[in-house]
């Protein structure tokens, strides 16, 4: 088989436009082939020197260097290890740039599905780093060393890093006492992934490992968890293996919405919203905009982060979601916060053929929606009964808020307000509210 030619070192590329991931597009000439390239850290109008490091489709990707004459939306980058390091794509522009860019990215979805939005919302930000309260790291041995971080971009191999400015510095001062366990370990090189998650309170690390532990390997883990206080817990297959070391207590991570009096517990490996400054905004935003709904639906509840304030602000709710873990997880956190009362919860897979009829009475008033990447899936339009006037639609992916949006104007509902929210600063992930109301 003929072996591909090596990307090259180094280019010279004249960046022209973003792409829809905010990389920098250009072309470069190689013999007669004209090569797309697509680069991390680089502005329009800027000549780079770029090191290519993956091809797909014909197109080549890589990582600029900064450039002598830099365009003047760019900023210094925070940190050492970017672009190399693929936890954050945007560290070379300003937080508003990012927002922009967001927005304009938003916009051209909508408008590409004919979706008009009565007003636009200004962007709702928060902290621009150490906002980051959970994380999967990779694990990497290099000769006696061990890596412990994010991997890099383009590429599979663990960035060498001592400290992450995007996650919340609780978390961040773990990467170095990890590398330094680790390598004392038997298992250190079957340890594929760690998992980091901070409440407010405590934070919880869980480690992967694929070969048993020894009972030398626990007594490290146990130093390790004395040290820097973390919850430390192990897995050895999927997350139903997740189990505190010997002699000691599993915890729950929580965190408190104050506004509402709530405080929400959660264990480390279950989903919640990563950035809680922001989330406490979005909650807010997307409460209100259900305002005077007294029967709502909460769809893709997870453990109850909506439906606990919406049920706190005096609605009555019913919430479905995939995850049993998350159900139980969410009528233990309605217990808690005294509103068991006012919230029904069900597990239910709502892309599944029996999700065209959910268990929710006839006479909702409101809808929330706050679906995975994918969307709300197939059945959206059969879940909008005659008597809901409004829906708040909280989307991790634009793409997919356009095309469940134009699903809604169809059914009759137009968009009075949509806007951005800067959950993932410095990533290239676009946080979505939009409010819908039966026109
Ligand atoms: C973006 S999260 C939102 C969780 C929750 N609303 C919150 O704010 O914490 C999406 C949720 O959809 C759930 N989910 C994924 N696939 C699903 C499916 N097929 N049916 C129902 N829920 C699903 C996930 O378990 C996850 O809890």
């Amino acid at each position: 088989m003929a072996r591909r030619k090596p990307l090259p070192a180094a280019l010279e590329v004249t960046v022209e436009d973003l792409d829809a991931d905010l990389c920098g597009m250009g072309e470069v000439q190689q013999g007669e082939t004209t090569r797309q390239v697509r680069l991390r850290n680089a502005l329009p109008g800027e000549q780079v020197v770029a090191r290519m490091l993956k091809r797909r489709r014909g197109i080549w990707y890589g990582n600029a260097a900064v450039p002598e004459a830099s365009a003047p939306q760019r900023r210094e980058a925070a940190c050492e290890v970017f672009p190399r390091c693929g936890g954050c794509a945007l560290q070379h522009m300003s937080g508003e740039v990012q927002l922009s860019h967001k927005e304009r990215q938003l916009a051209a979805f909508l408008e590409a599905e004919a979706v008009v939005p009565a007003a636009w919302r200004p962007a709702i930000t928060g902290p621009q780093f150490g906002y980051r309260r959970k994380a999967r790291l990779g694990v990497r041995m290099v000769g006696e060393q061990v890596f412990v971080g994010f991997r890099e971009s383009f590429a599979s191999r663990v960035v060498d890093m001592q400290s992450c400015p995007a996650l919340d510095p609780r978390l961040s001062a773990l990467i170095v006492p990890l590398r330094d366990m680790l390598v004392l370990l038997s298992v250190s090189r079957v340890v594929p992934q760690i998992e980091v998650a901070a409440g407010d309170l405590r934070v919880a690390v869980v480690i992967r490992h694929l070969q048993p532990l020894t009972a030398d390997d626990e007594q490290i883990l146990l130093a390790f968890a004395g040290r820097t206080g973390a919850d430390v817990y192990t897995q050895s297959g999927g997350y139903e293996t997740v189990q505190p070391l010997p002699g000691k207590e599993a915890h729950l991570l929580s965190y408190g919405l104050p506004e509402f009096g709530l405080d929400l517990e959660f264990s480390a490996v279950e989903f919640t919203q990563v950035n809680m400054h922001i989330n406490r905004a979005l909650v807010r935003h997307a409460s209100s905009g259900l305002k005077g709904c007294r029967r709502v639906a909460d769809l893709f509840c997870g453990l109850g982060n909506f439906s606990s304030v919406l049920a706190r602000r005096g609605a009555r709710v019913w919430g479905i979601e995939a995850s049993e873990a998350a159900i139980a997880r969410a009528d233990a956190n309605a217990r808690r916060n005294g509103i068991q009362n006012r919230v029904t919860f069900a597990v239910g897979d709502l892309y599944g053929e029996e999700a065209a009829e959910l268990p929710v009475p006839d006479d909702l008033d409101g809808l929330l929606l706050d679906p995975p990447r994918s969307g709300a899936g197939p059945h959206l339009a059969s879940w909008l009964k005659p008597s809901i006037r409004k829906i708040a639609y909280v989307s991790c992916n634009p793409a997919t808020f356009a095309t469940d949006a134009r699903v809604l104007q169809d059914a009759g509902f137009s968009l009075a307000e949509v806007g951005v929210f800067d959950m993932f600063p410095q990533t290239t992930h676009v946080e979505t509210l939009g409010v819908f109301v039966r026109s």
